[in-house]
């Protein structure tokens, strides 16, 4: 960008910059805005021990996300970069496909800074600050998966050009978003869908409804999914590192063998499908 003098240039406008980063805008929050987080922080962070997975529970704790109010995305990202060399960015809602991507890639989480209502505690179609921090920052303070996210955005950016975004958008979906994680303990939850979700956060572990399937990178990848419920299926890793190297090869001719392929439906059951019980 060049100097101009003493006028606002057209590329200095928030919605101008390539990368969609704006400021967050700490100050301007009001009270209901901090007391909408505090309910939510206090209802989520109760049902976390027994729910979530180690890493996101140390996570949490070590970052020292508070009940007290919405966290200022600066001082968090202190903190999280000094234990996996991430930091969180805010920018105004969803951004393009390739934001997204090239944020990740160059490890800035792109964290929205507005909250919900208090007529939206319980369904959201949109991330909110709540869901973008509390669901996703914590397991960013884990080096496995905070290498996992980079590579997803390298991976990302790569799928663009190959016009195979459908495909890793899935994994994204039912990983990141919804994943579950076996543990000795039992079934543990890491996706941040889930986490920030008072509802799914119990019915994913509990209910009999909905499939789950051992991981499957082709399988999750043929899969659509839904976003205006709860999910009929999850997929279930056994460790980040069984994650991170499924998905470390080159997944160019993973896509070519999907193109034209039919997806299967959210809630279909398939003969390989390898059930796992909870
Ligand atoms: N290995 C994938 C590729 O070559 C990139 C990727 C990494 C995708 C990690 C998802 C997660 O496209
Ligand atoms: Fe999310």
């Amino acid at each position: 960008m060049t100097e101009t003098e003493g006028t606002t240039t057209v590329a200095e406008a928030p919605e101008a910059r390539g990368d969609h980063v704006i400021e967050q805008g700490w100050a301007e929050y009001g009270e209901l805005d901090h007391a909408i987080w505090r309910r939510l922080f206090e209802r989520q962070s109760k049902l976390m021990p027994g729910r979530a997975c180690g890493e996101y529970l140390r996570g949490l704790r070590d970052l020292g996300v508070a009940a007290d109010g919405i966290p200022n995305f600066e001082r968090l990202s202190e903190i999280l970069d000094r234990a996996t060399g991430w930091r969180i960015v805010a920018v105004p809602g969803l951004v393009p496909d390739e934001v997204f991507f090239q944020h990740l890639a160059e490890r800035r989480f792109p964290a929205t800074n507005w909250i919900r209502r208090p007529e939206q505690m319980d369904y959201l179609q949109e991330p909110d600050v709540f869901h973008d921090l509390f669901g996703h920052v914590p397991l960013l303070m884990s080096p496995v998966f905070a290498d996992y996210l980079q590579a997803y955005g390298r991976g990302g950016l790569k799928a663009l050009g190959l016009g195979a975004l459908k495909n890793l958008a899935r994994l994204y979906w039912y990983t990141v978003e919804f994943g579950l994680i076996k543990r000795e303990e039992g079934l543990r939850v890491y996706g941040s869908g889930i986490v920030s979700s008072h509802g799914e956060s119990v019915y994913c572990l509990e209910s009999a409804s909905p499939n789950r399937i051992a991981f499957d990178l082709m399988r999750i990848m043929s899969t659509d999914y839904r976003i205006d419920d709860f999910q009929e299926c999850y997929f279930v890793i056994d460790s980040f590192d069984q994650l991170f190297e499924a998905t470390r090869p080159d997944f160019t001719p993973y896509y070519q063998a999907l193109e034209g392929r039919p997806a299967i439906e959210p809630g279909a059951l398939l003969a390989e499908d390898r059930l796992i019980e909870i």
